[in-house]
């Protein structure tokens, strides 16, 4: 299931200087990969030329780093530190990943890369040796932005995405995630649920940037994941008549356009009524979509979020009630479709009480985001750390860490990777 690599393609060229590699040094030498001029930030989509230079990059740093490293059927990335006896049992992983949403900040996915390959540098200059192995991964396409599903190689990893349904998702393009995952050097006939490589793990732990205010209001640098939000995508299609934009009187029309504008006002009020509730359209598609065209459908995809999950399904329900509703007010027709659902997640309560002794005095958070460490949750125990963001933005180029707190995460993460690496694999 797995390729074995042997030097990387187009690794991002940097000279380092010897002895622990700082976060922020790291994320230097990768910040002009996947600039976009056009909406600011960074867009690095999965198997686009910036992901796969990202890709390049972390595997000659883990191979700099004496680590074997190899990329399995689902594109995910696995970096080994091995134990004297080589076997693969009880492995602490942590990583996150290299992909972003359409300009995006520069640290959701890689700050959680780069301070894992700096948390084994703290760790190798402490004399460290490890009694369980440890893994850094790379999940692709932890977005969604290309092909639609949020976290889709941890999903494939763990069986919870079918990998027919994988290989025949469209990126807006209209490639398949076969075509595009074979023009990469993967097979997507492979793709799917690794349970050898599941059962490697012991356990799951991901740093990752605070996505909100968190940590500012409490004036912290470093806090512990509780637990993540449910959250899913749905698409909804609104379809009407496509005509002229000249010629058609305003009287005569079934513009879609019109039914959606009212469709994502009504979604805010709705979501408004419940407490708690986060709901935003952030994608919507005209087709064909001409300034001087009256649109014949329009797609929009919908991302809801509760911490309650049945709650989520009763908004989602009002949603689409309400949207067909509103689509023949205007002559058009509406139908709603689940895209991908995640339920809420609480982190494993023993793990987290762990990283609480290893981090004494850490504020414990929850989040608002989606995480592959969310989606390893039903298998494994996971956990999470949070980096402050200053700003409290994400996903915009606003989004922000100080240097001394990406160092600060780094030594959280290494302390903490001391402490579960330091104890014996159990027998068996
Ligand atoms: C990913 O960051 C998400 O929360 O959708
Ligand atoms: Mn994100
Ligand atoms: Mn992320």
């Amino acid at each position: 299931m797995s390729l074995p690599h042997t030097a990387p393609a187009r690794a991002a060229a940097s000279v380092e200087p010897a002895g622990p590699a700082s976060v922020t040094r790291l994320l230097q030498a990768i910040a002009d990969v996947g600039r976009d001029a056009g909406r600011g930030g960074y867009s690095r989509p999965v198997f686009s030329t910036p992901e796969m230079d990202l890709r390049a990059w972390f595997i000659e740093q883990a191979g700099r780093r004496g680590l074997d490293v190899h990329t399995d059927a689902n594109g995910i990335i696995w970096a080994w530190w091995d134990t004297a006896t080589g076997v693969r049992k009880d492995a602490v992983a942590t990583g996150s990943h290299l992909d972003s949403v359409p300009g995006g900040g520069a640290y959701d996915g890689p700050l959680g890369v780069a301070s894992a390959l700096a948390a084994v540098d703290l760790l190798k200059a402490r004399n460290f040796r490890p009694r369980r192995p440890l893994a850094l991964t790379v999940f692709p396409e932890e977005e969604g932005s290309r092909f639609g599903v949020a976290c889709l190689g941890s999903r494939l990893l763990t069986g919870q995405l079918n990998p027919d349904k994988a290989r025949k998702l469209r990126d807006p393009e209209g490639n398949t995630y076969a075509d595009v995952a074979a023009a990469n050097g993967q097979d997507p006939r492979l793709i799917g649920a690794d349970y050898t490589a599941l059962q490697q793990l012991g356990m799951f732990v991901e740093l990752h940037v605070e996505q909100g205010r968190g940590l500012v209001d409490i004036n912290r640098p470093v806090a512990i994941g509780s637990s993540i939000l449910g959250h899913g995508r749905w698409k909804l299609s609104i379809t009407g008549e496509g005509n002229h934009a000249g010629t058609t009187l305003m009287k005569d029309r079934r513009d879609p356009m019109v039914a959606a504008a009212k469709v994502m006002v009504s979604i805010r009020d709705t979501a408004r009524k419940y407490r708690d509730a986060r709901a935003t359209v952030g994608r919507l598609q005209p087709v064909p979509g001409g300034t001087n065209v009256i649109a014949s459908r329009v797609d929009l995809w919908i991302d809801v979020r509760h911490p309650e999950d049945p709650v989520t399904a009763a908004l989602v329900e009002a949603i689409g009630l309400n949207a067909r509703v509103l689509a023949a007010e205007e002559g058009c027709t509406a139908s709603l479709g689940t895209e991908s659902l995640s339920p809420t997640v609480h982190f494993d309560g023993g793990l987290r009480d762990r990283l609480r002794e290893f981090l004494p005095g850490a504020p414990v958070l929850d989040t608002g985001a989606g995480h592959d460490a969310g989606v390893l949750a039903a298998h494994l125990p996971t956990a999470m750390l949070f980096v402050r963001n200053p700003t409290g933005i994400s996903h915009s180029p606003d989004e922000l860490v100080e240097d001394g707190d990406a160092e600060a995460g780094a030594r959280a993460l290494a302390d903490c990777l001391a402490g579960l690496l330091g104890e014996a694999v159990t027998p068996g």
